[in-house]
């Protein structure tokens, strides 16, 4: 925790505008600023104390020269927030930041997908951190430690908050527990912090044959859940870590599995309650304490995130801990040192309006190998989702309410869908939704994965909705077919990017959903070209039809 002392209000006095009602002592804060009288006259005093300190001549006064400090809730000159684009690496988006009130900084230190899994979106996530109102700074998880270190750094320059991992907790659960309390009530089923239970029905394989990859079409039954939703939400499930995983790692710190901690044995609190996926900078900060010579500077700098094996970015809870043999800690103190599992978001890919109390997801089963260990990397959630499940068992869920993702209000208007790999869910249920209600636009979807005798997902189900009209055309794109070269589904938009541009021109709204990091983007830039080639556009015009077409709400985005 970084502790900044408070200096005493008196000491050297400094040039500056005295504070009213303390004759000859600066103020550093202006009038403006947002803080009252005893926090003013602190910050005045920690300035005063800090220069006095250094010896320094104190610069302009930081309010008035920078507006990072003047009012952490200004709009500031930036309300295209630049920043705001999944590609670009954290630190190019902090220096375009710079400079910025601070709940701009903050925001640009989260992921920028939007995503919706911390419960809100990039900025208003960190509008709520600046005004206090939330407190929990391991909300992204798209952005993962990266962003959560950076936060952290932000809390300290505002002052010191919420940095203490145990006052974090406590304000966390404090939180928590008030926005369940009945005097300020959560729509139940309706956000991360009040689930319900749904039931699961199974998960279906949807690869054939060879497939490189394992996606799962799952199914649940609502009946009884109380909830209702429809196309374009995503669907919150709180997993269950794997339980070899837990087996491995209460070995691994040669602790007794019903080791009781709060009333509950440790493998339960492993499985149900503490993220076991990148190790956490505490973790590292308890090791480094338990180890000694060598082993303690590695663990120390691997806290500091550091990375002096060049393996920090693939050590998990488990390999954390198996790069230090021998340490014991106390299985109390490990847990503390863990961070809280998360929910994840699932795009639906069904519509309600074929039977309102069933909803599907389509998962793919996140599974990897690291360099020189022996074990299969499984993700959290979809492990849980489409290997770990009996039919009948009950599971914490909640809808996430779609923002700007849904059909047009109007039936007759066309649309676009561009959705890759687990991309196409939102789609199926656009399309299922559109043959259900008899729509009359026209509907287009690109789609595209690695093989097509393997990976076409819900071929039939596609073939049956163009032989009725309620799909009007199907492109598809294969990446790793061995007759054909890598087709991208942007490959197919170009190629046919005449027709395109003529369904833009009678309306149509334009969709994409799946990978941020690489495909939304090369989409993006594929409609700039087709903008270009057969609007007639250069390519700043171009560029500003697509910022319109999103501004317009005809650009829209799920992406993860
Ligand atoms: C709005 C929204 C909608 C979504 N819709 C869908 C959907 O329809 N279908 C779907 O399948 N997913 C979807 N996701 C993603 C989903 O929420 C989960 O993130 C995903 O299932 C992985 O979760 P997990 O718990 O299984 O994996 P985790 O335990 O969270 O592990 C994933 C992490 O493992 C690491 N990792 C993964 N692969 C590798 C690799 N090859 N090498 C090294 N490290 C790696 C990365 O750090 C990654 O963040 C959506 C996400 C959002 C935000
Ligand atoms: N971290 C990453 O870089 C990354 C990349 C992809 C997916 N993912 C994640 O993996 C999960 C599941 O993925 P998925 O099963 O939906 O499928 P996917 O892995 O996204 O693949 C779907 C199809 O998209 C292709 N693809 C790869 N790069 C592309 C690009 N830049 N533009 C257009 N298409 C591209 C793939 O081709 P090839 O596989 O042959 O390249 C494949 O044919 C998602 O959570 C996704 O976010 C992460």
């Amino acid at each position: 925790m970084t502790v900044i002392d408070k200096p005493p209000l008196s000491g050297s006095p400094v040039s500056g505008p005295a504070v009213p009602g303390q004759p000859g002592f600066a103020s550093y804060i202006p009038d403006s600023a947002p803080f009252s009288p005893e926090q003013r006259d602190w910050l005045n005093g920690f300035f005063a104390g800090f220069f006095a300190d250094y010896g320094a001549t104190p610069p302009p006064l930081p309010a008035a020269a920078d507006p990072a400090y003047a009012d952490p809730m200004a709009s500031g000159e930036d309300d295209e927030a630049p920043w705001h684009d999944p590609t670009i690496p954290l630190p190019e988006r902090m220096d375009m930041a710079r400079g910025r009130p601070l709940r701009r900084r903050m925001m640009a230190a989260m992921a920028q997908q939007d995503c919706g899994q911390c419960g809100y979106t990039c900025e208003t996530y960190a509008n709520e951190i600046v005004q206090h109102a939330e407190e929990r700074l391991n909300l992204c998880v798209p952005g993962g430690k990266e962003t959560a270190r950076m936060l952290k750094k932000l809390i300290e320059e505002m002052g010191g908050g919420a940095t203490d991992p145990d006052e974090e907790k406590a304000k966390a659960e404090a939180r928590a527990a008030a926005r369940l309390d009945p005097k300020t009530p959560v729509e139940r089923g309706y956000s991360r912090e009040a689930p319900v239970e749904a039931r699961f029905v199974s998960a279906t394989l949807l690869n054939k044959g060879a497939s490189e990859k394992s996606t799962w079409h799952v199914e649940f039954d609502l009946s009884g859940a109380g909830l209702d939703y429809t196309v374009g939400d995503s669907f919150g499930v709180y997993p269950r870590n794997d339980p070899a995983l837990v087996a491995a790692v209460i070995e691994a710190i040669d602790a007794p599995a019903d080791f009781p901690i709060a009333g509950k044995p440790l493998a339960e609190v492993l499985t149900a309650d503490m993220a076991l996926g990148a190790a956490p900078d505490m973790l590292f900060e308890l090791i480094s304490y338990m180890v000694g010579g060598e082993r303690k500077t590695k663990a120390r700098a691997l806290a500091q995130g550091e990375d002096p094996d060049g393996d920090a970015a693939t050590l998990d809870v488990l390999a954390a801990v198996r790069k230090f043999p021998g340490i014991r800690p106390d299985p109390e103190a490990f847990v503390e040192c863990l961070e809280g599992l998360q929910p994840r978001l699932y795009s639906i890919s069904s519509s309600p309006r074929l039977d309102p109390d069933r909803l599907s997801l389509t998962v793919d089963h996140v599974r990897y190998e690291i360099d020189g260990e022996d074990r299969t990397r499984l993700g959290a959630a979809s492990t849980f989702l489409c290997r770990g499940l009996q039919p009948g068992t009950t599971l914490q869920v909640y809808v996430q309410r779609a923002h700007d993702f849904a059909l047009p209000a109007n039936p007759a208007t066309p649309i676009v869908m561009v959705g890759p790999g687990t991309g196409v869910a939102p789609f199926r249920a656009f399309l299922q939704d559109r043959y259900v209600s008899q729509a009359p636009g026209d509907a287009w979807l690109f789609f595209g994965h690695q093989r097509r005798a393997c990976d076409f997902f819900y071929e039939e189900e596609f073939a049956g909705l163009l032989a009725r009209q309620a799909l009007t055309r199907l492109s598809l794109a294969w990446s790793r077919d061995a007759d054909t070269p890598r087709t991208y589904v942007q490959d197919r938009m170009r190629a046919e990017g005449a027709e395109l541009w003529a369904w833009l021109q009678r309306g149509a709204h334009f969709y994409v959903c799946g990978d941020a990091r690489r495909m939304a983007g090369d989409v993006e830039k594929a409609m700039v070209e087709i903008a270009q080639r057969h609007g007639g556009h250069d390519e700043r015009s171009a560029r500003a039809f697509v910022a319109d077409l999103k501004k317009s709400g005809r650009y829209q985005a799920d992406v993860y």
